[in-house]
């Protein structure tokens, strides 16, 4: 068991990392809450309940558990609806201001029950326990919210977890997809932060993740959230590859290409604007394109796409304006800087890439 804390301005939490932590959560949540017992309410979904609940139910036995909402697998329900459902199961659980939400499962999971805590009666407390590989990332930071029909994540609110519980043998049941949508993450956070965490993922397989690749990957989104808690400045460096992503994502049609798929596209359009900024950057686009490659990942996206219509979604994006878009960008290794550019000036660097890598 590993523990790595994080220091926001408000908070310190700690993230507890190893293997067969679900068997030991008694002793896990002791370290949480000393010896204070907790009336829990868990909150997973259809996929994750038949794998782990019991399990976790099992070893939490000295606590109260007094609900369980499982929700159906999948982005859908990070919605309206089932913010209201579930929010109707805590209630008629009782939970009262010392009680604790479990967040049992993936991004999904996690930001609508962190949601959830953030506003029943006006914020309780909540422990994410995250079973996806993108999880490393969703679960750290303290965004939390649900999508409305005019967009992703646009209702939400910034709330810390007392907890993230990573136990990594609960990654052994993902689907490959799974693991190489969080893998990206795990490279994204190499490229903006951690030299030696990228060497070693780029030579490594997308399912072999150990405690301490892991442990490197959330030490650089931790350092930047402890920097920048409310993303008011280098927390933008964790966008590194979204502004296309979050394009490809929207134009492709949701669940098309996963998210960190997309970020991968994201972040090899990013890296060759860097190199357009800044040409002594060491290193080379059509290098990176061919590590991705044989880590799995494909480019097709970024091959096909319709560079207007992924134009008209960037500015859409909350964070562009009218006719400017915001990058992410690197100066140099693991320097990342944001730039804004011209709309048109943008589209034209899509069209260089498109003829320079896809020709
Ligand atoms: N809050 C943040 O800072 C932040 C950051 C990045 C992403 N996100 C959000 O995270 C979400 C994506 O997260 P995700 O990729 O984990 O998606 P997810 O929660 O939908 O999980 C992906 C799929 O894997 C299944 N699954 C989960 N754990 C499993 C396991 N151990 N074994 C087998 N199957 C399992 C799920 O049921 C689901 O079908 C998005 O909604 C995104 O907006 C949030
Ligand atoms: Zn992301």
């Amino acid at each position: 068991m590993e523990t790595l804390t994080v220091n926001t301005t408000h908070q310190s939490y700690p993230i507890i990392l190893g293997e067969q932590l679900l068997q030991e959560a008694e002793t896990v949540f002791e370290r949480i809450y000393g010896s204070k017992k907790k009336r829990l309410f868990v909150i997973t979904d259809t996929t994750v309940a038949p794998l782990y609940l019991d399990q976790l139910k099992e070893n939490l036995k000295s606590h109260q558990i007094v609900g369980t909402f499982v929700i159906p697998a999948g982005e859908g329900s990070k919605s309206f609806e089932m913010y209201n459902q579930a929010m109707t199961s805590m209630l008629e659980a009782k939970l009262d201001r010392a009680s604790v939400v479990i967040a049992l499962g993936g991004g999904v999971v996690g930001d609508l029950a962190g949601f959830l805590s953030s506003t029943y009666m006006r914020g309780i407390s909540f422990v994410q326990i995250p079973t996806t590989l993108l999880a490393h990332d969703s679960s750290v930071g303290g965004k939390t919210g649900i999508n409305h029909p005019l967009g992703k994540n646009l209702i939400g609110a910034f709330h810390q977890p007392d907890a993230v519980v990573y136990d990594l043998s609960l990654l052994r049941s993902l689907p490959e997809r799974e693991w190489r949508s969080g893998y990206g993450e795990v490279l994204k956070h190499g490229y903006i932060g951690d030299q030696d965490l990228l060497s070693c993922v780029q030579n490594s397989t997308i399912t072999n993740i150990t405690t301490s690749v892991l442990r490197k990957s959330i030490a650089v989104k931790a350092k930047i959230v402890e920097e920048d808690e409310r993303e008011k400045g280098v927390r933008a460096y964790l966008n590194f590859g979204h502004t296309m992503a979050h394009a490809l994502e929207q134009v492709s049609g949701y669940g098309v290409v996963t998210h960190g798929e997309a970020v991968v596209n994201g972040m090899l359009f990013s890296l060759f604007l860097s190199k357009q900024f800044h040409p002594s950057l060491p290193i080379q686009v059509e290098d990176e394109r061919k590590r991705l490659e044989k880590l799995g990942y494909s480019f097709a996206p970024l091959e096909t796409m319709d560079v207007e219509k992924i134009i008209t979604s960037m500015l859409t994006d909350k964070k562009n304006s009218d006719s400017k878009i915001a990058d992410v960008i690197l100066e140099d290794s693991q320097k990342p800087r944001v730039i804004l550019l011209d709309k048109n000036k943008f589209e034209a660097y899509l069209y260089q890439f498109k003829g320079e890598l896809f020709s």
